[in-house]
């Protein structure tokens, strides 16, 4: 199939559009809490009896599967290499909860060519639309261009940040960014690590002023997460979910009302565009 008539392939799919809602968890700087969001996220939303797809897009530094103790056997990169098939790297978490690691994979799509890239990107999106109702992308640290096409093209672009004054500068800067390249002016926030409701709303407050008043962005604070002393022993024992925690996670979600799929473009073109412009 030649370039285009993959694109026009992506695009049919599009028009048939499943329902499949995609959700982008983003922060600027490292450390204050995405990866636990992802798969904290992945759960409430699995065991509430949705279908649930962790993508894993954190480079070659992925620890999704660290943070659930498995051991994936293949991951993107031995697909790229020929030694798996794309279904094997389908990691399975629990019954209606699975996810895929990039190993190397993701960084290495700089160096694949347009077509490879769009096949991954085709072979991602029937599995995405035929198999989940959800997709979640957990995303690195720092403001690279994939984050910013994928925190652009999701239906919800969440920022999550702490209260130290780094972590909120690097949020607003990713606010900022996506804004500006990717068009987009709504973003959910969450504030971790608060010993306060209070200590959360100051730090949406002064994030809100200067999104409002510099860049247009309309910011939804949808909910604050504790810091929790025993997260840090079960992340070490392998065993991530902390009630407190997963309580916090559940008031979030019932704030972002997922029901409602903001009108967009579709995530799979939005991305493809954005891939193949650079
Ligand atoms: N609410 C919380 N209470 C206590 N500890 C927390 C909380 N949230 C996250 N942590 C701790 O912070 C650390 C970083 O969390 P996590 O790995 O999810 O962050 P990240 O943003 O994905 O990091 P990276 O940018 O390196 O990918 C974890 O070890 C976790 O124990
Ligand atoms: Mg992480």
């Amino acid at each position: 199939m030649s370039l285009n008539q993959q694109a026009v392939h992506l695009k049919h799919r599009e028009g048939a559009a499943s329902g499949t809602k995609y959700i982008a968890i983003a922060s600027g700087k490292g450390g204050v809490g995405k990866t636990i969001l992802s798969i904290s996220i992945g759960k409430c939303l699995s065991d509430s009896g949705k279908r649930v797809l962790i993508i894993d897009a954190d480079f070659g530094l992925s620890n999704v599967h660290l943070m659930l103790g498995i051991t994936p056997k293949k991951n993107l990169s031995h697909f790229f290499y020929g030694e798996a098939s794309f279904e094997d790297t389908v990691v399975q978490v629990s019954d209606r909860f699975s996810f895929i690691s990039s190993g190397s994979g993701i960084y290495e799509l700089a160096k694949l060519s347009k077509d490879q890239v769009l096949n991954l990107v085709r072979r991602l999106q029937e599995l995405a639309e035929d198999n989940y109702d959800y997709v979640i992308f957990d995303t690195p640290p720092g403001i690279h261009d994939d984050t910013i096409a994928v925190v652009s093209s999701a239906d919800f672009p969440l920022i999550i940040t702490t209260p130290e004054p780094t972590a909120v500068a690097d949020a607003y800067a990713l606010i900022k960014i996506v804004n500006k390249e990717g068009q987009v002016d709504t973003f959910f926030l969450v504030v971790n690590k608060v010993e306060s409701d209070k200590e959360g709303q100051k730090v949406y407050e002064s994030i809100r002023l200067l999104s409002e008043r510099y860049v247009s962005a309309q910011i939804k604070h949808v909910g604050n997460i504790r810091y929790r002393k025993m997260l840090i022993r079960k992340i070490i024992e392998q065993e991530p979910f902390e009630r407190g925690f997963i309580g916090d996670v559940y008031n979030i979600l019932s704030n972002m009302e997922l029901e409602v799929k903001p009108v967009k473009r579709g995530f799979w073109e939005s991305i493809v565009s954005r891939l193949l412009r650079r």
